[in-house]
């Protein structure tokens, strides 16, 4: 019997024996209290409320704008949906990078308003600090290496990450010190295959990779890229699993026409 039919309730004790047993941590991101009620009936593991959001639910180009109001709001509407999935939840670019205790309260504003399980937090030794508040609070966190959108104005570009040996070798000292500060899990984004697998190795605590081969202790994407959503959107890392899209285009169009020639609503539809 898997681990996965076994657990009421994911937790970080969860991650810890999956990632013991060899396991696969299954996690998607989702926003809004639909999607993450249809998720967690699936029985994925952990959903995350990524800032992600500010691109597929604002329309934002990067992550920076969206704030952490808006990020508890979201936050509270996937709370309302889920039952057994881990609920982990983005700090927003601006809310903890600097100042430890800025870190803290943004934290904790997001455990006391939503009911989150954990944190998620982008980079390495330049938010030591910050991560030591938090986790010294009780509060689970997941560390965030290669490539962090928040970042993506000092990146340049949204290119593979750590492909060479100076990045590589900052990234695996990032993941155990991320290890060693006491977070449980760390998401690699967009790095190559045979560095996610060494990184994945070399630590104790669960990897989540996105873009980042099929070795890590889990796997991560945008739900909006697995369903399709948006036909311009097609990284190499995310498989489309369904074109809703062109779908969603589909039965809008005939509701429209429907709509135009009065065969909606028909008698069945009406009082
Ligand atoms: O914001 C996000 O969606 C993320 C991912 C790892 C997918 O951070």
């Amino acid at each position: 019997m898997s681990i996965h039919s076994e657990i009421k309730k994911v937790t970080t004790s969860s991650f810890k024996k999956m990632k013991a047993t060899g396991e696969k941590i299954s996690m998607l991101t989702a926003y809004d209290y639909t999607i993450a009620k249809l998720a967690d009936e699936a029985g994925l593991d952990a959903i995350l409320v990524g800032d992600s959001a500010a691109n597929v639910m604002a329309g934002y180009e990067t992550t920076l704008p969206i704030t952490l109001d808006q990020m508890i709001y979201h936050a509270q509407c996937v709370s309302r949906g889920i039952k057994r999935a881990m609920l982990i939840v983005d700090l927003p670019f601006g809310t903890y990078q600097s100042d430890p205790m800025q870190a803290y309260r943004s934290a904790v504003r997001i455990m006391k308003e939503t009911g989150a399980a954990a944190i998620k937090m982008e980079g390495g030794i330049e938010i030591k600090d910050s991560i030591e508040a938090i986790v010294k609070a009780g509060i689970p966190v997941m560390g965030h290496l290669g490539l962090t959108p928040q970042s993506i104005h000092h990146f340049g570009s949204f290119k593979l990450r750590a492909k060479e040996n100076e990045e590589a070798d900052k990234l695996i000292a990032d993941a155990k010190l991320l290890e060693d500060i006491g977070c449980f899990s760390v998401t690699l984004e967009k790095i190559p295959a045979l560095l996610a697998e060494k990184v994945t190795k070399e630590l104790q605590i669960a990897t989540i990779g996105i873009g980042a081969g099929n070795l890590t202790d889990g796997q991560v994407l945008v739900i909006h890229d697995i369903l399709g959503l948006n036909k311009n959107f097609k990284p190499k890392f995310a498989r489309k699993y369904i074109n809703l899209h062109e779908q969603i285009v589909e039965v809008v169009s005939q509701y429209i026409k429907d709509v135009k020639s009065q065969e909606f609503p028909n008698k069945d539809e009406s009082f």
